[in-house]
């Protein structure tokens, strides 16, 4: 008995050796910790259970029947991150480059097929060096099946990859179908076709950082949702997003202990807007002010900073914030920041989370590029996404609400259940210069009549009450009890029922 126990762990300390301790030093001089390190770090202590830890792959090509690392490159499982169950596949690019076999593939869709069964998250640790060449087609087919999972699961469980490692060719897709990517600076990258075939196909000579690291997809393609300097803070960032996250689309977000007065009043909130209408103010203050310990996470936070999007707590629940961002284009909208809010408010409402919008907007950014690149098709997006929302939907009018901005940033006419607008508030077709020039046009010569039209017009327009006349706006509140006057509103739609006609699915501009 004892020597057959004795074999267990022989053949357990063989599989966690995974390619050799060659290899393990080679990932560590890298500045990168190992497939199984990276569970430890993401995971509660000893809460990681394994599956599939002696699988091995079943090619017979190209020698590789004299090749074969138990586990096939790839550690799968489950195990909690503060308590709440998720499960979790780390690539170990140590064996085989971390490259997807046939078997490979399949540990990662057992994990997969678990998480959807059983409703908990599935997070992935991509580094991989693509498809097992020695494989061929059965690797593809192997990343077909985990990418009709992505789809299947997308709604449903939470899906979270972390590109610690290169991530390239067709291999890329199944991370871009999951809900939030994140990268490490320096050591990870991403694209379909690699500097290499760049430059015969092109000409261009761009390196790997430039064309896929973590500040090209993080700043310029939106691909990655945040970046962090090394795998620890990847992995700790991780744990703390999925904290704010719903285990599944069958379950409330996680209450947790709040120590935060709900009715905390915030009097600098009252001298937060300028005095002058040009003048930007940091949005960001209002967010933080308003959060359960002013917590407040980021998504995309490089990307679109016109618009900022990311997660809250109010009263110990997730809230998932949009923001203009008066600071960076005068917190206009644009196709960017459209794509950007619209695919957030995606998420939040097929996962339960209520959402609250600071609306500062003085409209969609005018220009032949924007159009040429289709700001209609693709403002039409958040225009959407706000309006199928069927999740509770605060929203706070801190300054311009202009022109079509207005109807898009969570009206009360796409179902916003509690609209409020500070006394700063400009509620308007547009502003006042841009109103007078064009409904006084024979008038422009002269100066004076202009300056007493556009008084005539900021007093009329320049302000929250004509819309609370109409009860677009429920209530102009003071901007110090912004907290609180929140907080309540989303307690009392901790029961609301909201359904859309049934339909196969929508057709959501694209
Ligand atoms: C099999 C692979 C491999 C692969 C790497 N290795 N990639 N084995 N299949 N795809 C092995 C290497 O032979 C080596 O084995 C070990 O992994 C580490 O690789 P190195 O090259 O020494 O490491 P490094 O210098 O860090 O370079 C990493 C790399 C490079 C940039 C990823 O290995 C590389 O370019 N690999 C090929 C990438 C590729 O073209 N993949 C196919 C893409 S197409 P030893 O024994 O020496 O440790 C694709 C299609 C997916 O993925 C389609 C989905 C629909």
């Amino acid at each position: 008995m004892k020597t057959i126990l004795d074999q267990l762990e022989d053949r357990r300390a063989e599989a966690r050796l995974g390619g050799g301790q060659r290899r393990i030093d080679s990932q560590h001089a890298k500045g990168k910790l190992t497939a199984r390190e990276r569970i430890e770090v993401l995971l509660d202590e000893d809460s990681f259970e394994e599956f599939d830890m002696f699988k091995s792959h079943r090619c017979t090509d190209f020698g590789m029947q004299e090749v074969s690392y138990p586990g096939d490159g790839v550690v799968t499982g489950w195990g909690t991150i503060n308590g709440r169950q998720v499960y979790v596949f780390s690539q170990d690019f140590t064996v085989f480059g971390g490259s997807l076999s046939e078997t490979h593939a399949e540990k990662i869709c057992k994990i997969m097929d678990m998480a959807l069964q059983n409703g908990a998250p599935v997070i992935g640790l991509n580094d991989s060096g693509g498809a097992r060449i020695q494989e061929g087609v059965a690797s593809l087919a192997g990343y077909a099946d985990v990418f009709q999972r992505n789809i299947m699961a997308s709604g449903v469980v939470p899906q979270i990859s972390v590109i610690m490692g290169p991530c390239a060719g067709g291999a890329v897709y199944s991370p871009a179908m999951t809900d939030f990517i994140f990268m490490v600076r320096d050591s990870s990258y991403m694209f379909v076709t690699g500097p290499d075939v760049v430059k015969t196909v092109t000409n261009e000579v761009v390196t790997a950082e430039e064309l896929g690291g973590a500040k090209t997809h993080t700043s310029k393609s939106s691909v990655a949702d945040g970046a962090y300097e090394d795998d620890m803070v990847a992995l700790m960032e991780v744990r703390r997003l999925v904290d704010f996250l719903p285990l599944s689309n069958r379950e409330k977000p996680p209450l947790r202990p709040f120590f935060d007065e709900p009715g905390r009043v915030e009097p600098s909130l009252d001298t937060l807007v300028p005095a002058n209408p040009n003048t930007p103010y940091d949005m960001k203050e209002l967010i933080h002010k308003v959060a359960d310990e002013g917590d407040f996470f980021e998504i995309q936070e490089e990307f679109a900073k016109n618009i900022i999007t990311g997660f809250i707590r109010l009263e110990g629940s997730t809230v998932g914030v949009v923001a203009n961002q008066p600071m960076v284009l005068a917190g206009c909208l644009d196709i960017d920041s459209s794509r950007k809010a619209a695919r957030f408010v995606r998420f939040c409402d097929a996962f339960d989370i209520p959402i609250l919008t600071f609306v500062d907007v003085p409209g969609f950014l005018p220009g032949t590029s924007q159009e040429y690149s289709g700001v209609i098709k693709h403002g039409a997006k958040l225009l959407f996404a706000y309006g199928e929302a069927t999740v509770p939907k605060v929203t706070v009018i801190t300054r311009k609400a202009y022109g079509g901005a207005y109807d898009v940033m969570s009206s009360k006419h796409l179902r916003g259940d509690f609209n409020y607008a500070w006394p700063t508030a400009e509620i308007a077709v547009m502003g006042a210069k841009g109103a007078v020039e064009i409904l006084y046009r024979s008038e422009l010569g002269d100066p004076e009549k202009i300056a007493a039209r556009t008084k005539d017009y900021e007093e009329r327009f320049a302000n929250p009450f004509v819309a609370a006349e109409k009860g677009f706006i429920d209530e102009v509140i003071m901007p110090q009890s912004t907290r609180r006057r929140v907080a309540r509103a989303f307690a009392s739609l901790r029961t609301k029922r909201l359904s859309n006609p049934w339909k196969k699915h929508d057709n959501i501009p694209l």
